[in-house]
């Protein structure tokens, strides 16, 4: 097949790391016979720095035209004021809104072989296999914000339409997987919260009797994470509580370099990241892990191009590489060599026979 896939490398670590991607999916076109062709992009502050803004025009149009965006991170300490008027992050902010990917799906795996990077105990992470699928596009990261000199409020809002789209992707999701979803939110508290529970709750009663339903608040998920991570099979959440706890739940991984993302909308069109930021301290010195990168193309070949077998090639691959003991710098033990990102990436390609 051909398809048109915009790079969008950003700050720090990222054009590092989409440069791995691109050559897995170099290879994989080679050898599966498709014809990928690729346009880059300005994004974050790379862009500020370029144009003055962190998501340019000709960076939407990119985007918009493409089958598929993979992204690498953005920010950075050059662009990190807080009351700065321009941010890295408001370009990713509206990346996600312009593509209309309301859906963020993060799995976390837990590979035996790398339960000692978390500095949770082995036992615990035995069969962690979750999906958290969070709001992406609504909830107080999109809300009214206002600011004086003495105060400061940031306005949280969800409609029915919205939770119910998400939940139906999540519940989709659960029914082809282990069947079981759960919605996590603060409905003890929030009336955002309770308008989630209630239309979660019709929504998988009328639509999804087969999945099975657990609700969760989020401070206890946040706890349960931990307790009991194997347990869960589809997490649910609005925005904010879907950052925190992906932040969280990508230590069960051991690793933020490990951990792949896909915002999904209506249409085949992606955005694929890794879900780590862009490392500045690290960035320019080959010592990223590209790992959650090219989690992130089989994301993107499945869900943007439906290459299901190209996906898995990906995915088998990099556990492959990963089991036979290939470390990066973020993951090798003391003593242990570690590889570059180059050097990983090259070993993933020549898995991919
Ligand atoms: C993430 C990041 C972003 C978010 C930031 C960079 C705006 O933390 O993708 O999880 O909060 O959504
Ligand atoms: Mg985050």
């Amino acid at each position: 097949m051909e398809a048109l896939i915009t790079l969008l490398p950003g700050d720090g670590i990222g054009p590092e790391v989409v440069a791995s991607g691109r050559a897995v999916l170099d290879r994989i076109a080679e050898r599966h016979g498709h014809q990928f062709s690729y346009r880059e992009a300005l994004a974050g502050g790379a862009a500020i720095d370029e144009t003055g803004s962190p998501l340019p025009d000709e960076t939407i149009d990119a985007c918009l035209e493409a089958d598929a965006v993979l992204l690498g991170a953005v920010g950075g300490p050059k662009w990190s004021d807080p009351n700065a008027p321009v941010r890295p992050e408001q370009g990713l902010l509206k990346l996600r809104e312009v593509l209309g990917v309301y859906a963020n799906l993060r799995p976390v795996r837990v590979l035996p072989e790398l339960a000692g990077a978390s500095p949770l105990k082995a036992e615990r992470l035995r069969g962690v296999d979750l999906v958290v699928v969070r709001e992406l596009t609504g909830g107080i990261y999109f809300g009214e914000k206002t600011r004086t000199a003495t105060s400061a409020s940031d306005l949280c809002t969800y409609t029915v339409a919205e939770i119910e789209r998400i939940v139906r992707v999540a519940a989709r999701l659960a029914a082809s997987r282990r069947g079981r979803l759960c919605s996590v939110d603060k409905a003890n508290v929030l009336e955002t919260s309770r308008l989630w529970r209630d239309t979660t709750n019709r929504v998988m009663a009328s639509e999804f009797p087969e999945v099975r339903l657990e609700t969760l608040l989020v401070d206890a998920a946040a706890m349960h994470l931990l307790s009991r991570p194997a347990d869960f099979d589809v997490i649910v959440t609005e925005n904010m509580f879907g950052d925190i706890l992906t932040d969280e739940a990508s230590m069960l991984a051991g690793s933020l370099g490990l951990l792949p993302s896909a915002s999904l909308g209506d249409s085949k069109r992606g955005l694929y990241e890794p879900i780590h930021g862009s490392a500045p301290d690290i960035a320019g010195k080959g010592l990223a892990n590209p790992a959650a990168t090219i989690a992130s193309t089989a994301m993107l070949l499945r869900h943007s191009l439906e290459l299901d077998v190209e996906a898995s090639a990906v995915e088998v691959a990099l556990a492959g590489v990963l089991r036979a003991g290939a470390r990066t710098a973020d993951l090798a033990a003391a003593g242990e060599e570690a590889l570059s990102t180059g050097a990983f990436t090259a070993a993933v390609i020549d898995a991919l026979s």
